[in-house]
């Protein structure tokens, strides 16, 4: 269903808790198969390789786990080849995932709060966090690398998604080194003549935090890092690029280790959120040592970090950054406030209506004076947010999101929303009543992804959507220009609520 906005459709709930809580079951089985179920037609010029990864056991042998943040990572790869599409799940073979599976219960500590059995006698001093390799998946210099932030990406074969071990980037990293979910791939960059690279950032959380962004070459060398140390405790999970800086949003929050090591509680139950205190915006320079970077004279592009302080609640996710002026902007999702993870809590029971919705605010912050503008975007409950890749970093004028399907409020992602900010549309592809939305990837029509050929929204929307009436998923085909739904192809099972995922152009099934 496409409409254009109208504030009338919200009077009653779209979701039905009940229903909604079944994307959040384990897929324990692994499939191959060429998807035959397909309703309207797959475009023919659609080719290449859709990489989605996220929680895809929610129990361990029958032990609930207790946040999805702590599912063990599975990836699906969707390869789309001259108007078919071939489906293939595996679980990410990781230490912790075969020593569970092998023992058939939960021997680690989670994140967010799943304890090992055995009460808080059996958490005590128990630092060692599972590797789950969930979040994110990039293929990037010939490899596939599962991402999870707190740890080393996990190496993927791309075309049986076998698990080779773990990878540390040419000796970049060292065991137990943190490396980001959250790369960006400039498609354009300046100081390399105008080739890709791809960004990514390490955070060595202490007293004072240390961000390493690290650019790497289409051929997966490292290319050039920079670093800055801010005070206090960090909790990133995202950043944003322009051509000359990497922006991070130092979100409020302080981190308090005394439960955690006393087995109590999980590390992400011991930090807290401060909605009154201001977030510190954190842009560290591109460059090469501070040398000139090509584009700009050498006093108006930053040699040194800078911190600024505004005020945003909470952010996950930033959809884009650009230059203008002496000016970055940036939109980004805000919350109010920054929901606790609390103990007893069951994620399967949230209430929607009594959290805060995300929604989508411009910053203008002059690097020069230190002046920060904010404006929100829309009321919109909004989420998982992408634009054209030629656009990343570049001034965009369309975004598209997951979203609610009501227009207000918050609720779970339903809909799929593409917002034009230069006009002011927006237009909207739901799947409600039944169906629950993940992350949408945007790819372009043009087998070029560094450039816009002809219109920005020129491209297919991908998103794969749990449908509690089939209780199964399918993968869903857009046309980002008006939003109509091309094609639906209909798995044979579902797939629980992913993260994050990517695609590449080449074809691998
Ligand atoms: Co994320």
């Amino acid at each position: 269903m496409t409409s254009t906005l109208n504030p009338a459709i919200a009077s009653e709930k779209s979701y039905n808790r009940n229903e909604w809580q079944r994307g959040y079951r384990s897929l324990k089985q692994e499939f191959d198969y060429w998807i035959e179920e397909v309703e309207g037609t797959i475009p023919a010029e659609l080719n290449g390789t859709l990489f989605r990864n996220g929680p895809g056991l929610l129990d361990v042998n029958g032990q609930r786990i207790h946040h999805p943040f702590d599912g063990d990572g599975m990836i699906c790869a969707i390869a789309f080849q001259n108007g078919r599409a071939h489906f293939r799940n595996r679980y990410i073979q990781t230490e912790g995932y075969l020593a569970e599976q092998e023992a058939g219960k939960i021997l680690y500590r989670g994140v967010f709060g799943t304890d090992k059995p055995g009460g808080w006698l059996a958490n005590l001093f128990d630092l060692k966090l599972k590797n789950i390799a969930n979040t994110n998946v990039i293929y990037w210099g010939g490899k596939l690398l599962a991402l999870w932030e707190a740890a080393e990406p996990y190496r993927l074969d791309p075309a049986t998604l076998e698990t080779l071990g773990l990878d540390y980037l040419d000796g970049l990293l060292k065991p137990g080194d943190a490396f980001g979910a959250h790369p960006w791939i400039d498609p354009a960059c300046e100081q390399d003549g105008g080739a890709p690279c791809l960004l990514n950032f390490a955070i060595k959380p202490g007293l004072s935090s240390k961000i390493t962004v690290h650019e790497f070459a289409p051929s997966g060398k490292l290319l050039r890092q920079n670093t800055a140390t801010v005070p206090g405790f960090c909790f990133i999970h995202d950043f944003a690029i322009t051509p000359h800086y990497s922006i991070f949003f130092q979100n409020p929050v302080t981190f308090n280790p005394i439960p955690f090591l006393a087995g109590l509680r999980s590390a992400g139950e011991c930090i807290q959120f401060h909605p009154n205190r201001a977030t510190k915006i954190v842009v560290i320079p591109r460059g090469d040592g501070g040398q000139r970077t090509g584009g700009k004279g050498d006093e108006e592009v930053r040699s040194q970090s800078s911190i600024f302080e505004t005020h945003s609640g909470f952010v996950f996710h930033h959809a884009n950054a650009f230059e203008d002026g002496d000016e970055v902007v940036i939109d980004s999702i805000c919350y109010d406030s920054l929901p606790s993870v609390e103990p007893d809590a069951d994620f399967r029971e949230t209430n929607f209506g009594a959290l805060d919705p995300g929604q989508l605010w411009r910053f203008r912050i002059n690097v020069r004076t230190g002046n920060i503008q904010r404006q929100m975007w829309d009321q919109r409950c909004v989420e998982f947010p992408t634009l054209h890749p030629a656009k990343v970093g570049r001034s965009h004028r369309y975004l598209y999101f997951a979203a609610a399907h009501a227009p207000t409020g918050n609720a779970p992602n339903q809909a799929i929303l593409k917002m034009d900010l230069e006009s002011g549309g927006r237009q909207l592809w739901s799947a409600a009543p039944w169906g629950y939305v993940s992350e949408p990837v945007f790819v372009p029509g043009h087998p070029n992804h560094s450039q816009v050929v002809g219109a920005e929204d020129d491209g297919w929307l991908l998103t794969l959507v749990f449908d509690a009436r089939s209780d199964r998923s399918a993968l869903v085909i857009l046309d980002a220009r008006d939003m109509r739904q091309l094609a639906r192809l209909n798995l044979r099972h579902h797939v629980p609520y992913g993260l994050h995922g990517s695609f590449t152009t080449e074809c691998f099934v």
